[in-house]
This record gives C-alpha cells, sequence and structure tokens, in this order.
C-alpha cells in the first residue's frame, strides 16, 4: 500500500490555486443524466472520487471524458438505470443518482452507498422526499428500488438540513409535474452551484443559499457548459496547514466568501488573514492562540470537513480549546493518531478537549477518512522529525496529489510504497 512520508518543522510559503470543488462536482455529474447531448463541465478536479462517478455513469451507458480540467458528458444513449452493489459501495455520492434516474426513466435501482466512515450515514431523508413525490421505495437488505410514472411536485420539509438529500431531490424535482419545495434545506456553496447548472440546462429553481428552495417542473432539459466552483474544504486545508507550520501562502482563484466562518476562527487564534477578490494570503509567524470554543454545523456554520484540520492547529496552540462535532456522530478517529505524535486531547461524547503542547513530533499513524488524513498530513509537515501516513488511499478520494500541493509550498513530503512491498520488491 502506498503511504506518505513527511520531513516535518518547515514553514509552508508561496502561492497555489485552488482547483474545483469534489463535492459541486459531484452532483453535478449526476444530473448530466438528465439531459441528451454532450456537456462540457471545466475545472473539474482529478480526484478518486471523480473518477469512480465517471466509471459509474460510463456503467449506465453515459459517454465520459475527463481530460486536463475538463470533463465532457453525454447520456444520451443510456441503457440502464440500475448501479451495481460494488460501485455503490465505493463513495457516498453514487446516491446522487437516484433522483436524476428516476426523473429520467421512472425508475432507478441501486444500493445503500459506502463512503468515509463517520457516522451511521442514513439515506431516509432522500427516500422520504422522493416517496412524498409519488416514488414508490422499496428496499430490501442493501438494494433500493424506486419507481415512479411521473414525479409530481411535493412540499418537502427535511428533518435535517442534508446537503446530499437536498441535492437529491433537487434533481428528482426538475421534471417533476407541479411545483416542490424543500424547506430546511442545506445552504452550502455546492447547492448553489447545482442550482446554476440545473438552471443552465432549462431547469426553474429558486432559492439555493437560503433554507428554502423552489423548483418548478418543466418538459425537458437541455445540454449545457458549466465551470465547477472552487474547492472551499482544499482552501480552508491549505489555510490551517499554513497556521500550523507558521508560514505565509497565498491561495488564488477561491470564494473568500464561502470561508467565513474559517476565517473568523484563524483571526481569533491570532493568524493573519488579507483578502482582495479571489485571493487569500495567510501569515502566521507566532504560536496560534487557544480558540475556547467551535462548534461545527450546516453551512454557513464551521463547516466539519474542516473539523480534523482545526483540531491539528489547536492542538499546537497556547492554552486549551473545545470542538464539538455536531454533524456526523464518529468524527473524531483523528484523535487517536494525534495523540500518537503527542496531542493532548481528550474525547467525551461529541465534544474533543484539547489542552495545546509546544510541538508535535514524528510517528507512523493512519488517515481513517479522507479529512481526517488530510489532518495527518498537515500534523506532519508541523511536526519535528519523520511521519508516516499510511492508508493514503483516503485522502486521494478528495485532494488531487496532496504531496505536490504541499511539496510547492516547501513542504518535504513524497509517496512511497509500503516496506512490505519494498522488501518483496528488493528480494525479487
Ligand atoms: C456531504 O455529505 C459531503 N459529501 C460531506 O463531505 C460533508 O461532510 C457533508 O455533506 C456535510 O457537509 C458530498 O457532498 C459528496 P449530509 P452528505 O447528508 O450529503 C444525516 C467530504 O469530506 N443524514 O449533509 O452525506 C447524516 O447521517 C465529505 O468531502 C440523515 O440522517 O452529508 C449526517 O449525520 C465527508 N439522513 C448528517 O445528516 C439522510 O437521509 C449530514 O449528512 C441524510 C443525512
Amino acid at each position: 500500500m502506498e503511504k506518505f512520508v513527511i520531513e516535518g518543522g518547515r514553514p509552508l510559503s508561496g502561492t497555489v490555486p485552488i482547483v474545483g470543488a469534489k463535492n459541486a462536482a459531484l452532483p453535478i455529474l449526476a444530473a448530466t443524466v438528465l439531459a441528451q447531448g454532450p456537456i462540457l463541465i471545466d475545472n473539474m478536479p482529478h480526484l478518486l472520487d471523480i473518477q469512480v462517478m465517471l466509471d459509474i455513469l460510463r456503467s449506465l451507458g453515459v459517454q465520459a471524458s475527463h481530460t486536463g480540467t475538463k470533463a465532457l458528458i453525454d447520456a444520451s444513449n443510456m441503457h440502464t438505470a440500475e448501479i451495481t452493489e460494488e460501485r455503490m459501495k465505493k463513495m457516498r455520492s453514487s446516491i446522487f443518482l437516484m433522483g436524476p434516474l428516476l426523473a429520467r426513466f421512472g425508475e432507478a435501482t441501486v444500493y445503500q452507498p459506502g463512503g468515509c466512515a463517520i457516522g451511521e450515514r442514513r439515506i431516509d431523508l432522500h427516500l422520504n422526499g422522493l416517496r412524498a413525490m409519488g416514488a414508490v421505495v422499496s428496499e430490501s437488505g442493501n438494494k433500493i428500488e424506486c419507481r415512479a410514472h411521473k414525479l409530481r411536485g411535493a412540499q418537502i420539509n427535511l428533518d435535517f438540513p442534508s446537503v446530499g438529500a437536498t441535492e437529491n431531490l433537487m434533481m428528482a424535482a426538475v421534471t417533476a409535474d407541479g411545483i416542490t419545495t424543500i424547506t430546511n434545506a442545506a445552504r452550502e456553496p455546492e447547492i448553489t452551484d447545482l442550482q446554476i447548472f440545473l438552471n443552465r440546462m432549462g431547469a426553474k429553481i429558486m432559492g439555493a443559499g437560503t433554507q428554502t428552495l423552489t423548483i418548478e417542473g418543466v418538459k425537458r432539459l437541455q445540454p449545457c457548459e458549466h465551470r465547477i466552483i472552487p474547492d472551499r474544504i482544499v482552501a480552508g486545508t491549505l489555510m490551517i496547514a499554513a497556521a500550523a507550520t507558521r508560514g505565509h501562502i497565498t491561495l488564488e482563484g477561491v470564494v473568500p466568501g464561502n470561508l467565513t466562518s474559517l476565517v473568523y476562527v484563524l483571526r481569533r487564534a491570532g493568524v493573519q488573514i488579507g483578502i482582495e477578490r479571489d485571493i487569500i494570503n495567510i501569515v502566521a509567524y507566532n504560536r496560534p492562540r487557544a480558540v475556547e470554543r467551535i462548534v461545527t454545523s450546516p453551512y454557513p456554520s464551521f463547516p466539519t470537513d474542516l473539523q480534523a484540520q482545526l483540531m491539528v492547529l489547536l492542538s499546537l496552540a497556547d492554552g486549551g480549546s473545545i470542538i464539538k462535532e455536531t454533524v456526523f456522530e464518529e468524527r473524531f478517529k483523528h484523535v487517536r493518531e494525534l495523540s500518537l505524535m503527542g496531542a493532548d486531547i481528550r474525547v467525551d461524547h461529541n465534544c474533543a478537549k484539547i489542552r495545546g503542547v509546544p510541538r508535535l513530533y514524528g510517528a507512523t499513524v493512519e488517515a481513517t477518512d479522507l479529512r481526517a488524513g488530510a489532518a495527518l498530513v498537515i500534523a506532519g509537515l508541523a511536526a519535528v522529525g519523520r511521519t508516516i501516513v499510511q492508508q493514503i488511499h483516503h485522502i486521494d478520494r478528495g485532494y488531487e496529489s496532496i504531496e505536490t500541493l504541499f511539496t510547492r509550498l516547501g513542504g518535504h513530503m513524497e509517496r512511497t510504497i509500503s516496506i512490505k512491498q519494498d522488501r518483496l520488491a528488493s528480494s525479487m
């Protein structure tokens, strides 16, 4: 298995552009099955999850190519509305195809999706929303079969502002008979990007970015062109890495307004942040200050996808901090790994109590999920000595060559194969 070998202790410095957002690209790729004809999507990142989504689309009969930053998709000749269990298991966002397939074919057969092991990750809000629109949804074991001769507009209220459920139901509703409203909808920027994409295809959606979405069903959607928004979680990961290594970096091609909650927290920790148009400057020459209490919750609050990364910074802060995780039930698996590096963190239910230490020390640690893995990379870059991060396939799901990203900023980090394979190779 591949691993990262990181020599820590060097402040990051330099300038780096921010690629397209994984969590905008995935639902938008799912939405391409709603139209027939060539769709060109620019700023498409090269990630494992994107490859998996393109493979799923091809398995349905969609023509899909990804060259450079451009993806060309044509769903004219699809031949099935069923996705295999093996493919569904590879990532959570495979479930995004349920709504669009049901809207296009009147049927969809999928399976319980996979995804990062950060909690139960139920899909009841997705399924109940489709039922409210007239779909007959039957579940047997992991298999989920949806049927609807014609979806009809409905008034749907989400118990929790689920990102995926909001997106799935938006896509199901675009060609339904009548008007659908979704209240307590998620407000993430990736949902606004999906609304822009669908409306370019001829949909009539209003309200993205607010808690109430209104979708007026239309007859057909047309192909279009689109450019994916920049990835705010990749940007936030780099901002925290700069702060943790006491460096000075510049991010280009970001949407600062999508990072307001992180900017506010980092400034409270004593990090200097300059913002102008689509550029963010991070300067952090001093030890970070502790931040008394951070609570993750749906956008525009502090994002759960930056929780692990922020924990690394606060592990090095001068004083005590508390992080409360309210979105996922099991998103503290990185605590054990950080403790191996000398962090002083105690978990009490969904609260992590952090006592800052002057430094972390290199160790061999394991990525348990995507963002926990990114956090361990940051910890390795900030630590004294050598850190080995294993199970790095998790990280490749959401970061385009993270080792290149950090090496360009002065970090000492390389991707190698595991010792066992090394020994095997040398003995041959
Ligand atoms: C999206 O996941 C993101 N993934 C996640 O990013 C992100 O952490 C999450 O939103 C929250 O912001 C993609 O966009 C591909 P949710 P999603 O539905 O849609 C519960 C990353 O690191 N829930 O908003 O799965 C669920 O169990 C990934 O890039 C139900 O109970 O998140 C969870 O506790 C990780 N029933 C909470 O809601 C449902 O039907 C939030 O889930 C759906 C969700």
